[in-house]
């Protein structure tokens, strides 16, 4: 086992509560994923990175965490969960989890005793408490990431923030106790096995209260937080940090993956991209530029538990969407977004570094942009008074066999109700199919391992809309985003295509790796 193992390993997402329910209560668990692991063998990934699956009220997914020691009941129990990373170790998969350092639950032990202990006491310090401005005002006017005010006023009249919803109160990072609080629960995990850290929210720790403007992102403080918990990983063998940061500024983006602080971060700027040649190659280039001086192995992601769907995203007429584009509703091809998120996905695996994939991507699964109000869980969908649906639609349920509902995800009633034409997006319905999304993630997946990953790439001279780089290995890339087809460059093999050669050429919005 490499030590660098991470540097350039495909990682599949798994957001728990969608993924596979053994109990038949309708929430995917820990049950459910041990039965899968032989799928998610055969599909050929290096590790799962799992959402949060600590005790929560729910109220924003499991990112409201009432007890990071711990597992949430509905999902199973701490042994249920020890036993899963030695059953995937023993697969050659590792485990990452997912840790959230920005806030809490409202339930959390520390919040019930900071309310309880009132004003001015030591267990207030450990969050952001304020008195109010005169007139019943809250401390300052910032409004929350999912929309309405930051701060919550309790009982005896003071606020606290939260950058997100009021049940997730932001701890306080000027605090050494919190500090100390979560070196603990790092070493908690590290020593029950898990391999990588996944940062939630990893930008926005530290908050200058006196600005008029909402300002937490980024502030300089936050790399000693990261520099100390490097020093923690780097005491266990082959474990590593993902932030998760999502900034424009890409020096200041790099400054997280400096050789002391985090391995790795998400690239979420190769994510929001429109599906065009200059746009794709302006980003690789960028993030070519940001992570290869440092040392730092880039990540390609094309899908996550709170972006549209890439079918559904790239089947979109008009291409200038962005990462966190929900216009539910806005019209998409779904024939022209599966064919693009084909090509999408050979291009984003044959690029050097790491590799995540996000449960359902494998199997095209679209957004489900139709889910009935009074279903729709996302903290969002309240908030923002019913304007913006939220993210649900990319958290339903997975198909896994069969003709309908619920589809083989478990005996109950999944928590999300799943399209009844799902029938031929299931797990079995693809396994065998050639010409499946399954069938494509499976063998590119099985190429990747061997000869791609880690690295770096050549560009080679292409026509305008085509993308054509070479690996280490040999192995070429094409991407034909141009509007007629084009020749493949000279190669002995052709390994892979997203969709078929028409005439013997790489027909529009299609991939090819040769040799
Ligand atoms: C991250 C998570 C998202 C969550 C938010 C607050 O962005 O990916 O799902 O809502 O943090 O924890
Ligand atoms: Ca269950």
């Amino acid at each position: 086992m490499s030590d660098t193992w991470w540097r350039g390993a495909a990682i599949y997402q798994v957001y728990l509560r969608s993924f596979a329910d053994g109990n038949g209560d309708g929430i995917g668990d820990l049950a459910g994923l041990r039965a899968k692991l032989p799928y998610l063998a055969e599909l050929g990934v290096d590790a799962i990175w799992l959402n949060p699956w600590y005790p929560s009220p729910m109220a924003d997914g499991g990112y409201d965490v009432a007890d990071y020691r711990a597992i949430e009941p509905s999902f199973g129990t701490l042994t249920e969960a020890e036993d899963y990373i030695s059953e995937a170790h023993a697969l050659g998969i590792r485990t990452i989890i997912d840790i959230v350092p920005n806030h809490g639950s409202d339930q959390q032990e520390w919040f019930v005793a900071a309310l309880a202990a009132g004003p001015g006491s030591l267990e207030r310090e450990r969050f952001i408490f304020r008195p109010g401005r005169d007139g019943g005002l809250p401390p300052n006017d910032w409004q929350s990431i999912f929309n309405g005010p930051a701060w919550t006023q309790v009982d005896d009249g003071e606020w606290y923030l939260h950058l997100f919803a009021p049940e997730q109160p932001d701890f306080n990072w000027r605090n050494p106790e919190v500090v100390e609080e979560f070196h603990s629960i790092l070493r908690f995990w590290l020593d029950r096995g898990v391999d990588g850290i996944r940062i939630d929210s990893a930008a926005v720790l530290f908050k200058d209260l006196d600005s008029v403007e909402e300002s937490y992102t980024d502030h300089d403080e936050v790399h000693d937080v990261y520099r100390g918990w490097r020093r923690i990983t780097d005491s266990y063998e082959g474990r590593f940090l993902v932030g998760e940061m999502w900034m424009p500024d890409q020096e200041r983006f790099a400054l997280y993956l400096r050789p002391d602080e985090m391995q790795t971060a998400f690239n979420f700027d190769f994510l929001s991209r429109p599906w065009d040649a200059d746009e794709l190659r302006a980003s690789i280039d960028l993030t070519l530029t940001t992570h290869v001086p440092i040392g730092a192995p880039p990540t390609w992601v094309l899908s996550n538990h709170d972006v549209t769907r890439p079918v559904t995203k790239y089947g979109r007429p008009d291409t200038s969407f962005s990462h966190q584009d929900r216009k539910h509703g806005m019209a998409t091809d779904p024939v022209l977004g599966e064919r693009r998120a084909r090509a999408a996905a050979l291009l984003a695996m044959a690029l050097p570094g790491g590799l995540y994939v996000y449960q359902g991507e494998e199997l095209g699964l679209p957004e489900v942009e139709n889910l009935p109000d009074e279903l729709l869980q996302d903290p969002l969908w309240v908030r923002s008074g019913g304007t913006d649906r939220g993210r649900d639609g990319c958290r339903v349920p997975i198909p896994w066999s069969g003709q309908e509902p619920p589809f083989g995800f478990g005996s109950g009633t999944p928590w999300l109700p799943q399209p009844a034409d799902w029938k031929n997006l299931t797990v079995e319905s693809q396994h065998d199919d050639q010409n499946s999304m399954l069938t494509l993630y499976r063998n590119g997946l099985r190429i990747r391992r061997t000869e791609l990953g880690d690295g770096t790439l050549t560009w080679l001279d292409a026509d305008p809309g085509v993308l054509l780089f070479a690996r280490d290995s040999g192995l070429k890339c094409i991407t034909n985003l141009s509007p007629a087809p084009v020749d493949l460059p000279p190669h002995t093999d052709l390994l892979l295509t997203s969709n078929p050669l028409e005439n013997g050429k790489l027909p529009t919005d299609t991939t090819a790796w040769v040799r």
